[in-house]
């Protein structure tokens, strides 16, 4: 081992260090996918391109991709706390954004995933997922000078920024686009199209559909240039064709411009479906992993500082593999959004039984060593019912019925629910379809301040503090949807607006509520005491370092089905979080916490609450939608 003294810190030599370790991988991945005949003098263009993005790379980052390089894994810490914002929605663009810093601090969140702020289409354009460019603007959120002024303030405050990076498709308005559209045949090889239906027609034999009511089948005609074109998500988005070296080349230059911004963590968008192939579903093939951890090496060598997160909400095997496997274990992306997790936990709320969580956590991997999760319970997005038919099987349930139970339950078709959520592409043809609405009038709040029913406004709060509880103690970066720690409701204006209004997921998009917010310490205001609550658990959270993700929970069963047990374990003192998804009081046998060491002389620490309790019976109660976080003596 090198001394601290003996470290080479030229930035220029680390940069040669870094590639001579890493070229090796690089060939072969690269080579993997364009074998030599496919790739005429590209490989030799990458290690060009490698250099000159590295030379372009401020000096500011370039320190500190190297004081991260000796930190170690900085985004396993406790200390991390994320959210995720629309820009235009929460303030007003990137400089008023800047002037709510505050709020971040005072609630304790230090990481902040911005939504896309990249030129886009007038009219429909996905939420911004229909990119433009890269790397400009949309004038709506300011200019690219306020993006760099905002990241240089959260480098200052040792805050962290993620970027999406849309890397499977640009929108029909992106100059690639526009020239494949005038005829230009370089550029109509930049995306997958077909001057006749054959092709095409082969790939929708398996192909899925994922917006089956709003834009059905894989393929537009686009009249201008008499083709084809593969748009898996909606027409206006273009497939690109990762086949082809020239797009690899063009998009890893697109993706250093993006960090150079001075982004910590890079959102690798809808990264699944990377690759496309006949006869399959063209989703999480090999060669999607290849190329991404193709991408992932190449800027290891370029800006290690700034990490990759897998948006692949995909099954749960399926997700860990984004980390990397085998050879390429750890080689892929650093962090993935714990889809699971979430799904089972909107599971576990409509069930009340804590069953599947249980056995699916239990019967899936572990993820390796120096990755983690981002966890949540809502994003922008919908929520896909990805559980795993076996494990529904096994617990007596019929998949197909257990999942119309669920959107039956949340999207308004059990009168006894107190969900008010809305269905998100209802496909009739297969009976599947997803769920939209923001969390707290999913878990009951709209509902209950509506009928002025006491009862159920008590129970939405304190469900959502439950689902908030597990994010924030699982293991990973917790991301707190905005508005969610002020227990925003469903926002129906997008009904009013003709390019949103055939996408549901905008009733979870709503403009953050200052008002409310000034009257946050009015604790009469339900609001007020899902944002103290919250705010008082991420403050626990930070000082509880056993709650950094070096190691992955344990799950335990303690004899109660309504009740979700894990353990978090490492130097520290050990953690035991017991959760119930029952409305009503539930017990436990107190020879469970006995067993695994966290009861002396007939009591235990609970350390929410701050109170040593004392046993008077052989069971340990635990409040309905209440949790217990118990410090090991
Ligand atoms: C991701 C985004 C989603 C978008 C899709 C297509 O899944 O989260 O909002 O529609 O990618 O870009």
């Amino acid at each position: 081992m090198l001394s601290e003294k003996a470290k080479p810190k030229d930035p220029a030599v680390l940069f040669d260090l870094r590639m001579a370790t890493n070229l090796t991988l690089i060939k072969d991945l690269f080579l993997t996918l364009y074998p030599k005949g496919k790739e005429t003098g590209h490989f030799k263009k990458l290690l060009k391109t490698l250099r000159k993005l590295h030379k372009s790379r401020p000096d500011e980052l370039k320190a500190q991709d190297i004081k991260r390089l000796h930190s170690g894994n900085w985004y396993q810490s406790e200390q991390l706390v994320g959210m995720q914002l629309y820009v235009d929605r929460f303030a007003k663009d990137l400089k008023t954004l800047e002037g709510k810093l505050g709020y971040f601090e005072a609630l304790g969140v230090n990481f902040l995933h911005l939504m896309p702020l990249t030129k886009r289409p007038q009219g429909e354009n996905d939420g911004g997922y229909a990119v433009n460019d890269y790397v400009g603007i949309d004038k709506r959120f300011g200019t690219k000078k306020d993006l760099l002024k905002l990241s240089s303030t959260l480098r200052e405050k040792n805050m962290y920024v993620m970027l999406d990076f849309v890397v499977n498709h640009t929108s029909d308005e992106f100059p690639w686009a526009e020239k494949a559209k005038s005829g230009d045949r370089k550029y109509q090889e930049f995306y997958y199209t077909y001057a006749e239906r054959d092709i095409p027609d082969l790939f929708e034999q398996t192909l899925p559909e994922v917006f089956p009511e709003t834009s059905p089948g894989n393929f537009t005609f686009i009249p201008e240039m008499q083709r084809w074109v593969m748009t898996v998500f909606n027409s206006y988005q273009w497939d690109l064709n990762y086949t082809n070296p020239e797009v690899f080349l063009a998009m890893l230059e697109n993706l250093v411009k993006l960090v150079n911004l001075g982004v910590d963590v890079v959102r690798f968008d809808a990264l699944a479906f990377l690759w496309k192939k006949i006869g399959t579903i063209s989703q999480n093939l090999p060669e999607a992993h290849t190329l991404i951890s193709l991408f992932r090496m190449c800027l290891q060598v370029v800006a290690p500082g700034s990490i990759l997160l897998a948006e692949a909400i995909v099954s749960p095997t399926d997700i860990l593999k984004y980390f990397g496997e085998g050879l390429r274990k750890g080689n892929e992306c650093e962090i993935a959004y714990n889809a699971s997790l979430m799904a089972i936990l909107w599971n576990s709320i409509a069930t009340k039984k804590a069953a599947l969580l249980h056995k699916s956590l239990t019967n899936v991997a572990s993820k390796p060593e120096d990755c983690t999760w981002v966890n949540y319970i809502r994003c922008h997005d919908d929520i896909g019912l990805g559980l795993d038919d076996r494990f529904i099987t096994e617990l007596g349930w019929n998949p197909q019925g257990h999942r119309k139970f669920l959107l039956d339950y949340y999207c308004q078709q059990l009168n006894w629910s107190p969900a008010k959520g809305l269905p998100f592409m209802y496909n009739p043809k297969t009976g599947d379809g997803r769920i939209t609405g923001s969390a707290a009038s999913l878990l009951g709040l709209e509902r209950g301040l509506e009928g002025n029913d006491q009862e159920m406004v008590q129970k939405a709060i304190d469900k959502i503090i439950l689902l908030h509880s597990i994010v924030l103690s699982f293991g990973g970066i917790p991301m707190i949807y905005a508005g969610d720690e002020i227990g925003t409701l469903n926002d129906y204006t997008f009904l009013n607006e003709t390019d949103k209004k055939e996408d549901s997921r905008w009733v979870n998009r709503p403009k953050q509520d200052w008002a409310l917010v000034k009257k946050l310490d009015d604790m009469q205001h339900p609001q007020s005491v899902i944002y103290n609550r919250i705010k008082s658990l991420i403050a626990l959270r930070k000082r509880l370092p056993v709650l950094a993700d070096r190691s992955n929970p344990l799950i335990h069963h303690c004899g109660n089905e309504h009740l979700f047990v894990f353990e978090r374990k490492g130097n520290e003192k050990s953690l035991l979080i017991i959760c119930n998804f029952d409305e009503s009081e539930q017990v436990f046998d107190s020879g469970f916490l006995e067993r695994l060491g966290y009861l002396k002389d007939q009591s235990f620490y609970e350390i929410i609450g701050g109170a040593h309790i004392r046993l008077n019976s052989g069971f340990i109660s635990i409040a309905p939608y209440g949790m217990l976080w118990i410090q090991r003596p």
